[in-house]
């Protein structure tokens, strides 16, 4: 199995973990310092190259000189720098992707949502995001032919569902499993969605930092965070905080990204909209989270209501897809088309 494909010798995942042929490779780094490492959280090559050096300096104890050389000699040794696009192109061929449930949201997704970015789900309340979160923990569990990430029968993915607002129900995974009648055993399901409940912001940044550190040795390839937003809304209150909530945000986010990234996992965010009343043209709500979550975020879906259990999804800002829309439904079994 290979993690990081743009390197020209391709370092597999035994290589990068373990201690010998990883980061106790790196020029002046001792088995002290490599179990240092270690305990701090970087246990892969990986895990350095993607570090800054402040980060490394502060978690590692290290002067700014050693671990910047620390960090460049990581970089070197799994050919970090500057790739042509056609490994890129490559790159994303590795990609995995999952299925939403619904035939017309998939299309939409170009077949799905994907491994190594992050997806937004934003919408007003019962829009569908937390039922569309649960989905997913659902059907990456299938095999690749059946729309899932599951490629290894002997080493089965998981899941991580961090819950800022506790809606997470094991009931709703009951039920969204039934559907794919033997293809999926439901013990498996949910032995494989690990819940953590946020208490607050820096205890969900906490949850995620682990999660980097947890990712490759649990095969981790779905991280829902749900709501990213809540807390640090309802603990930033007022003008004269934004600028330190966004700061605490962006740190969040770019946590996400390396986990997206470094690890080739799906990471999806559910995120509330809020009303621009002044606004005169176009739909009046807007995510909350301001620019700092539209530059992190690679598929912005905006979902909206429409009659009774059917729902709207618009691709918003994507790199890749065109700005479109598409009618799914929320039903008793999940995600589904509309018939
Ligand atoms: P907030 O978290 O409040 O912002 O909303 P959300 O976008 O996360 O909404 P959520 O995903 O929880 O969607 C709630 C909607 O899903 C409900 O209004 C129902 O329409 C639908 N729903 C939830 N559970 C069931 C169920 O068991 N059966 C059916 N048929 N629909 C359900
Ligand atoms: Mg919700």
């Amino acid at each position: 199995m290979h993690l990081k494909t743009n390197s020209p010798e391709k370092i597999t995942l035994e290589d990068s973990k373990s201690p010998i042929t990883g980061i106790i490779t790196l020029p002046g780094v001792g088995s002290a310092l490599s179990r240092k490492l270690q305990e701090a959280g970087f246990s892969t090559l990986e895990s350095i190259a993607t570090v800054s050096i402040g980060e490394l300096m502060a978690l590692g104890g290290l002067g700014e000189k050693t671990a910047g050389k620390i960090i460049q000699a990581a970089r070197d040794k799994l050919g970090y720098g500057f790739v042509t696009a056609d490994v890129i192109l490559e790159t994303r061929r590795n990609m995995l992707r999952a299925t939403t449930g619904a035939d017309t949201l998939d299309d939409l997704l170009n077949g799905g949502i994907e491994t190594g970015s992050i997806t937004e789900l934003y919408g007003e309340f019962r829009t569908g995001k937390t039922q569309l979160a649960h989905q997913l923990c659902v059907t990456c569990q299938l095999p690749p032919a059946l729309g899932g990430f599951n490629n290894d029968d002997n080493n089965p993915i998981s899941c991580i569902y961090i819950d800022t607002e506790g809606t997470f129900r094991p009931e709703r995974i009951v039920s969204m499993t039934t559907r794919f009648g033997s293809d999926l055993d439901v013990q498996m399901v949910l032995k494989h969605i690990f819940h953590g409940r946020a208490y607050n912001s820096d205890h969900q940044m906490v949850l995620v930092e682990n999660i980097i550190k947890d990712a490759p040795s649990k095969n981790v390839k779905l991280v829902i965070v749900d709501s990213l937003i809540a807390h640090f809304r309802a603990e930033f209150v007022g003008r004269g905080t934004l600028a330190a909530r966004q700061q605490k945000l962006n740190q969040h986010l770019h946590s996400l990204l390396k986990l997206a990234e470094v690890s080739n996992v799906a990471v999806i965010v559910t995120n509330q909209v809020h009303s621009q009343p002044d606004m005169f043209f176009g739909d009046p709500t807007m995510p909350v989270g301001g620019h700092i979550l539209a530059h992190v975020s690679h598929t912005r879906i905006y979902l909206r209501k429409s009659k009774g259990e059917r729902r709207i999804a618009r691709i918003v800002d994507s790199p890749l897809l065109p700005e479109s829309e598409t009618v799914f439904a929320i039903t008793e079994e999940g995600i589904g088309d509309v018939h």
